[in-house]
């Protein structure tokens, strides 16, 4: 105890225990002026200079990477974007061309909508609906249990392909095929057009 003697003591005693007014360990006191001079810097850096990202900043930038990642970028969500069917001659060519090819629709819809597996696409009587979004919605889900793949043929595509199927399956509408699939009144509702 000796050495401690010259120390002097500190102001204070709490329930006996004294303490000694030593200075500051060096190591100690150069961390601290390291963080006040760190917390300077900082606060000139991204405060006021403006140089770096704030946490805010940071966010809004890895949303916009993102974006640009999944080519996202301007797109809304499905559920608010509102779809509108082609009309044009091109883009219903385009979807004929998938419905009658790669995406296997016809095989078990029939190349004029007309129904063979799968029910009649040209009539009054869904069973999912008849609005563009239910039939947008029945070719990317698909019915699996009844042996439509999504997509037809499982292969994703991009949604303006889907569009421009669903829109060449609007357009069969009232196109009255030859021998259709009979209408199955314990499935099917009529949807006034
Ligand atoms: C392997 C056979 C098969 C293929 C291929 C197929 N479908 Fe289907 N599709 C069906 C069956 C079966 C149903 C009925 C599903 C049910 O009963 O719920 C159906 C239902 C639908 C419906 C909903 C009809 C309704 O009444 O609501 C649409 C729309 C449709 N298919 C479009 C397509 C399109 C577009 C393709 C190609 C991308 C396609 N299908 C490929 C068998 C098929």
């Amino acid at each position: 105890m000796a050495q401690y003697q010259e120390h002097p003591m500190a102001n204070h005693e709490a329930d006996g225990i004294k303490e000694f007014d030593n200075n500051l360990p060096r190591w100690w006191l150069y961390g601290f002026y390291f963080t006040i001079i760190f917390g300077i810097a900082y606060m000139v850096q991204y405060h006021v200079v403006g140089k770096g990202d704030v946490m805010r900043q940071e966010y809004a930038q890895e949303l916009e990477d993102a974006k640009l990642k999944y080519k996202l970028a301007d797109k809304k969500p499905e559920s608010s974007a509102k779809l509108v069917a082609f009309t044009d001659a091109a883009n219903l060519a385009e979807g004929k061309k998938m419905y009658n090819g790669e995406q296997l629709c016809h095989t078990c819809h029939r190349e004029d909508g007309g129904g063979l597996v799968g029910p009649n696409l040209t009539n009054d009587y869904w069973i999912h609906g008849n609005s563009l979004d239910s039939i947008v919605a029945s070719i990317k889900h698909g019915y699996p249990e009844k042996g439509m793949l999504p997509y037809g043929n499982n292969t994703p595509i991009p949604d303006e392909k889907v569009l421009q199927i669903a829109s060449f399956i609007l357009s069969l509408h009232g196109t009255n095929p030859p021998n259709p699939k009979a209408v199955d009144m314990a499935v099917e509702k009529e949807y006034k057009p």
